[in-house]
């Protein structure tokens, strides 16, 4: 009998899925973009079609990277993983991918580059291939680089003269990732080199408080993530900050998952914490028989009330922005619908079941919550624990993968041990939502799941 190899089955994920990828491509004359092809919103969009197939692919590839290799040098790859994020800073404090896009497909040797900037020639070269070995940046001839489509997102799309003259605003109104590149290597690799001791010392280690972050004690501050960025000495940091929370481009359809129109004829729908109102105006556009509040800080309500007010009248009126603090008794005592999206994530337990009882002593019997923020996988097979919830088992990958297909669906990992380094928060799995639910007197009815990589909606009745 021959040994089974752990490779083959890999292989044959890998086979299938690029067989079925590339009829696909075939079949609609379409080519899938290589990592030289320019990051375009078409080439985007191929490569986005295929999510379904690639996903798997991605996952296999990568479980035979690490099946491959020594494990020591495995384990290298994530014990320096920092690095990468010191390498992305300083490509990105370098305006290496706008000097590159400009330079076109002759590209521009390290000297050159740096010029534009106080940066070494030499150590920059190193930065750039240690990057280009990882697939961001091409080394085309010794110390000589390209842009390539993952570097072009370090790109703001303003012109290096500008960013020179002005390095104050080039994070302003640009698309990319440049300034989620600049935050990571600045607060939030700071704040990271921290978690260790934040997790071991007693007064932090446990603590719910949004103050008890690795953030906190690498900055000296008790103040949250939002109150930090507000002092006076983070101006330019809070600046950044404004874009690169754009940039995470958390998605989350308001259509296609709860039916709204299971609420009666003029029911009313309130947005907690909605922001300037971008979910109930959404859902105001096609439900126009429903009344809408969207509640938040006062200094949002206004910039809300300025941009709605700017783009004409709020939908005949059907929309209201009101000052609330979430954290005091709801005022409104008959919503039909609560929504609370991307916010229970920014607080622990104690504080998200503060913000739920809330919502609980103001629902009536028939009231719905509808909570919108990532439910986060387990990395095991389903025990049929949420089989009777609608949408609570969430589909596991069959072996030789792992179940939730690892670095595959990393995006929602990352985001949720970044949070832990900066407000002392996590996403939830359904067990933890399900948890804080229960202990503030609401059900987990259903979840509804959409294609990666839009948050699902969790709906929840009074128990
Ligand atoms: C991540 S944003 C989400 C905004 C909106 N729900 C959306 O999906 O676009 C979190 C929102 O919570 C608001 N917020 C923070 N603390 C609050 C409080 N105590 N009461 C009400 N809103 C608050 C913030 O002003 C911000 O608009």
């Amino acid at each position: 009998m021959t040994a089974t190899s752990p490779l083959s089955p890999l292989l044959k994920v890998i086979s299938h899925g690029i067989a079925s990828i590339e009829a696909g491509c075939a079949a609609r004359g379409v080519s899938y973009p290589s990592l030289d092809t320019p990051l375009t919103p078409q080439s985007l969009a191929i490569q986005e079609s295929f999510v379904t197939e690639a996903l798997p692919v991605i996952a296999a590839a990568h479980q035979l990277m690490a099946t491959l290799m020594n494990p020591r040098s495995f384990f290298n790859t994530l014990l320096f993983g920092s690095l990468q994020s010191v390498a992305l800073g300083i490509a990105e404090a370098g305006h290496v991918a706008e000097i590159l896009k400009e330079a076109g497909p002759e590209g521009k040797s390290a000297a050159d580059i740096a010029k534009h900037t106080a940066l070494d020639p030499q150590k920059l070269a190193h930065y750039l291939r240690f990057l280009s070995g990882l697939h961001v940046f091409k080394e085309v001839s010794p110390d000589h680089f390209v842009n390539n489509r993952v570097s072009a997102l370090l790109d703001t799309g303003k012109p290096v003269s500008e960013i020179v003259a002005h390095p104050e605003a080039k994070y302003d109104g640009a698309p990319g990732l440049a300034s989620l590149a600049a935050a990571n290597s600045d607060e939030y690799l700071r704040a990271a080199s921290y978690a260790v001791e934040t997790s071991s010392n007693p007064r932090t280690s446990r603590s719910p408080d949004p103050s008890s972050s690795p953030l906190n004690i690498a900055f000296g501050t008790s103040a949250d993530l939002f109150g930090w960025y507000e002092l006076p000495q983070n101006a330019s940091r809070m600046r950044r900050f404004a874009n690169a929370a754009g940039s995470l481009h958390w998605t989350s359809p308001a259509l296609g998952g709860f039916d709204w129109s299971t609420l009666p004829k003029g029911g009313l729908v309130v947005d907690v914490g909605g922001g300037t109102g971008e979910m109930v105006t959404e859902l105001a556009r096609s439900y126009k028989n429903l009344r809408y509040i969207c509640q938040d800080q006062p200094q949002v309500i206004d910039q809300a009330k300025k941009i709605w007010h700017e783009n004409g009248d709020v939908l005949n009126g059907t929309v209201q922005f009101h000052e609330h603090d979430y954290f005091t008794p709801q005022p409104i005592k008959n919503a039909d619908a609560f929504i609370l999206r991307f916010t229970l994530h920014d607080w622990s337990d104690p504080y998200s079941i503060k913000i739920l009882k809330h919502l609980r002593d103001a629902a009536t019997p028939k009231t719905k919550l509808i909570v919108i923020d990532a439910v986060l996988p387990y990395n095991c097979h389903s025990t049929g624990e949420w089989d009777d919830i609608p949408g609570g088992e969430q589909p596991t990958s069959p072996a030789p993968l792992l179940p939730n297909l690892g670095v595959a669906s990393s995006d929602i990992t990352y985001i949720d041990l970044l949070l832990l380094q900066v407000t002392n928060t996590t996403q939830r799995t359904v067990g933890e939502l399900a948890h804080v639910l229960e202990e503030s007197g609401w059900n987990l009815d259903c979840i509804h799941r959409f294609a990666p990589p839009a948050f699902p909606q969790s709906v929840a009745s009074p128990a």
